[in-house]
């Protein structure tokens, strides 16, 4: 196999330990095993640029919109452990990215109801807050563009370039000596006496232990994959026209909205970026209606010129709205997984390689059993019953095999079952994808394989 570092290895690669997926989760884990000592290798599918860590907002933030106040209904000693884990984090990332100099800006973190029925919802991210002893405080008038109930301001966070900051710490990565192979795809997880046998696109690789840093486990594997939610969500950037008539101290904050419509808020130098109009895996109608309300509320609100970017990602929420970090299957290290951030994964992301590396070097951090997969029973709730529903129309579909000709793009007709579990795939209208509304998986026009836990694309009719 060889990879980007230009190894060639003489039949399958053998490695103490192999990191799956190279994005954030993957980068620090690896980073940090390869620091302890450990003979580690890292495998992803795609490269740098596609990860949803370089396509997020890059804010660095223990405070995250409500997430807190859904965290804290497992009780305190579960919500200090999350709360400790992203202080670790964020503290690790603060470390590395100083001593890597790449820039790290200083923002106040804002929680914001922007309607009466969300106040309650700010006030349990408040009240969280002081359970745990954070500087957080209520604010009467938070520097926001449109009319606002009130906010939860947490200072001292942060924002950085995604993509400068994983680059950074890839290239740290390889400079440990550490062979990071891009454009490797991990179709297969084989658990045996003899530890892990991982069947990828560019042969067999064996390895003692196995870290999945992919979003979503490939396959099947522990069936977590029936414990996750797929939710994608837009991004814009805008050049500022006027940067005087934003609301003051709009500039050294980042904000995002408690409720519904969600509207993520931050600078970057000239421009200000605006996301939201979030939505479970294809399950919605139009997908480029979302970017086009988000245009316009962008223009409505902000002092914008021209719209330089607009870009969407996905990420992953856990059936029991926290992180699940540690054994894929329960009672077997040889496979862990780090999920579940539900669009809160650079802190938790840097949280979960710190965990994992210091289970396998042997030494543990103190937070991490209450943050793992079996660490709670299984929840099922309303969503759960929606893809149970999305599931069986796909099956329904399973005699008939409809197939699908994407309206615009390339004249392929692809299978429109989904290969993981024959979901019926639909169409996104915004990145001319097929996405699948069962688990999340997506493929391109031509129905080659883009993310999500399928392992195939889909078939050409
Ligand atoms: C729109 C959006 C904005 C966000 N903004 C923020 C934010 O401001 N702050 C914050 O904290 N969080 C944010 N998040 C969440 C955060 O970006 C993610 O939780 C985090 O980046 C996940 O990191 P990761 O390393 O686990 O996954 P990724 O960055 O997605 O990396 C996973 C890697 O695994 C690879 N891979 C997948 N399957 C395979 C396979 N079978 N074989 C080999 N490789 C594979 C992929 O190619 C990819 O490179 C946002 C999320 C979204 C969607
Ligand atoms: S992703 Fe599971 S059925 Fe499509």
């Amino acid at each position: 196999m060889s990879g980007t570092s230009g190894v060639v290895a003489p039949g399958p690669l053998r490695a103490d330990v192999v990191v799956v997926g190279a994005g954030l989760t993957g980068t620090v884990t690896a980073l940090l095993l390869a620091e302890g000592g450990a003979n580690v290798t890292v495998l992803d599918a795609g490269t740098a640029r596609g990860t949803t860590t370089a396509r997020s907002t890059g804010k660095l933030s223990v405070l995250q919109g409500t997430r807190l106040a859904r965290v804290a209904k497992h009780g305190d000693e579960v919500l200090r452990a999350y709360v400790a884990a992203n202080f670790a984090g964020i503290g690790w990332l603060r470390r590395t990215l100083e001593d890597l100099d790449v820039p790290v800006e200083n923002r106040d973190d804002i929680t914001v109801a922007t309607a009466a029925e969300h106040v309650p919802d700010v006030d349990a991210v408040l009240e969280a807050c002081s359970r745990q002893g954070l500087a957080a405080e209520w604010e009467e008038h938070p520097p926001v563009p449109e009319p606002a109930f009130g906010a939860v301001r947490l200072p001292g966070q942060a924002q950085v370039d995604p993509l400068r900051m994983l680059s950074a710490l890839r290239s740290r990565l390889r400079a440990r000596g550490v062979r990071v192979h891009d454009g490797v795809r991990v179709r297969q997880v084989r658990r045996s006496s003899s530890g892990v046998a991982l069947r990828t696109t560019r042969g067999t690789v064996l390895a003692d232990r196995v870290v999945l840093a992919t979003g979503v486990p490939p396959g099947r594997l522990g069936g977590l994959f029936l414990r996750l939610e797929a939710g994608r969500t837009y991004l814009t950037s805008w050049e500022l026209a006027d940067r005087s008539a934003l609301p003051a101290g709009f500039a050294e904050t980042m904000s995002i909205t408690a409720g519904s419509p969600v509207r993520s808020l931050r600078t970057s130098g000239n421009l200000v970026v605006v996301g939201g109009e979030g939505h479970a895996v294809g399950r919605e109608a139009s997908p480029a209606a979302r970017v086009a309300a988000l245009d316009e509320w962008a223009r409505a609100h902000l002092p914008v010129g021209v719209r330089r970017h607009a870009w969407s990602a996905q990420d992953y929420r856990s059936d029991t709205d926290l992180p699940l970090v540690g054994p894929a299957v329960p009672g077997d290290d040889r496979v862990l997984v780090a999920t579940g951030y539900d669009k809160w994964g650079l802190t938790n992301g840097a949280a979960a390689g710190l965990a994992l590396a210091g289970r396998i070097l042997g030494d543990p951090v103190e937070w991490g059993p209450l943050l793992e997969p079996w660490a709670r029973p299984p929840r099922p709730r309303a969503a759960t019953a929606v893809t149970f529903a999305e599931q069986a129309k796909g099956w329904a579909c399973a005699v008939t095999m409809p197939s699908g000709r994407p309206p615009k793009g390339t004249t392929a007709r692809v299978s429109r079952v989904c290969p993981h579990l024959g979901g019926l795939v639909t169409w996104n209208d915004q990145e001319q994808s097929w996405d699948c509304p069962v688990h999340g998986s997506r493929f391109g026009p031509d129905g080659a394989l883009l993310e999500g836990p399928a392992t195939e694309g889909l078939r050409p009719r």
